[in-house]
């Protein structure tokens, strides 16, 4: 069972920040997710559309100009990182599942995987692109179609794992609240790992794994050590 920090160790620290990474890191994470959106030319690591829940600030974040989002205390007084400044702290360390919130994302992350590459120590291995967004995952795939993808679903779809493969992803990542031992089964038969979120229990990850389940999203990485 693959363990994969979620927003880094969130349960321990604000979500998507540096801290949060940097726990992860110390707990001996070899995977972290994060949530990537642009804004004023930057890609910025953070879950929402809005600022409020996360952040002393104020509105949607794509409107945002790239100042008042550096501005902005995102939780014991970190800021809202970079995708780079992640890359920078991460440097090869873990795997790093970076999820496109949505449109203008693709081609950023593309090109920023590329750089961290030849200046930050990863490798192709280290990255599985994933998304609820399949039209900008599919154009990731046009733009790199040598890494992994992620096809995510907060549904249990129609036609189980089949939009998974069409995507041609490496994975299904599915909702806690709907995976089933149908989809589970029907990923496999196509050759697809599936990873579930967000499971901070060891009793939901034991029962997981007994249905075959081939990772989680946690938020409390310390307790799946
Ligand atoms: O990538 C797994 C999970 O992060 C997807 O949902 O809303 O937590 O980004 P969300
Ligand atoms: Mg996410």
């Amino acid at each position: 069972m693959q363990i994969i920090a979620h927003r880094g160790a969130s349960g321990l620290a604000p979500e998507n920040t540096l801290k949060a990474m940097s726990l992860a890191l110390d707990l001996g994470a070899k995977a972290i997710e994060l949530d990537v959106q642009w804004a004023d030319g930057e890609l910025w690591v953070f879950h929402d559309r809005r600022l409020e829940r996360c952040t002393n600030g104020q509105g949607v974040l794509t409107g945002q100009s790239r100042e008042y989002l550096a501005s902005l205390d995102a939780g014991d007084e970190e800021r809202i990182p970079t995708l780079w400044q992640v890359m920078a702290l991460v440097a090869g360390r873990c795997e790093l599942h970076i999820e496109l919130k949505g449109a203008h994302t693709a081609e950023p992350v593309a090109a920023l995987t590329r750089r961290a590459e030849a200046e930050l120590g990863f490798t192709q291995a280290h990255w599985v692109i994933s998304s609820f967004h399949h039209p900008e995952l599919a154009h990731f795939a046009s733009l790199r179609p040598d890494l992994r993808l992620g096809a995510l679903t907060a549904s249990l779809p129609l036609h189980g794992a089949r939009f998974a493969e069409e995507l041609g992803a490496w994975s299904l990542n599915c909702d806690v609240d709907f995976v089933d031992q149908t989809l589970v089964a029907d990923a496999h038969r196509r050759g697809l790992k599936i990873l579930v979120y967000t499971v901070d229990e060891v009793s939901d990850e034991r029962a997981l794994a007994s249905m075959g389940v081939d990772g989680i999203f946690t938020n409390r990485p310390d307790r799946f050590s």
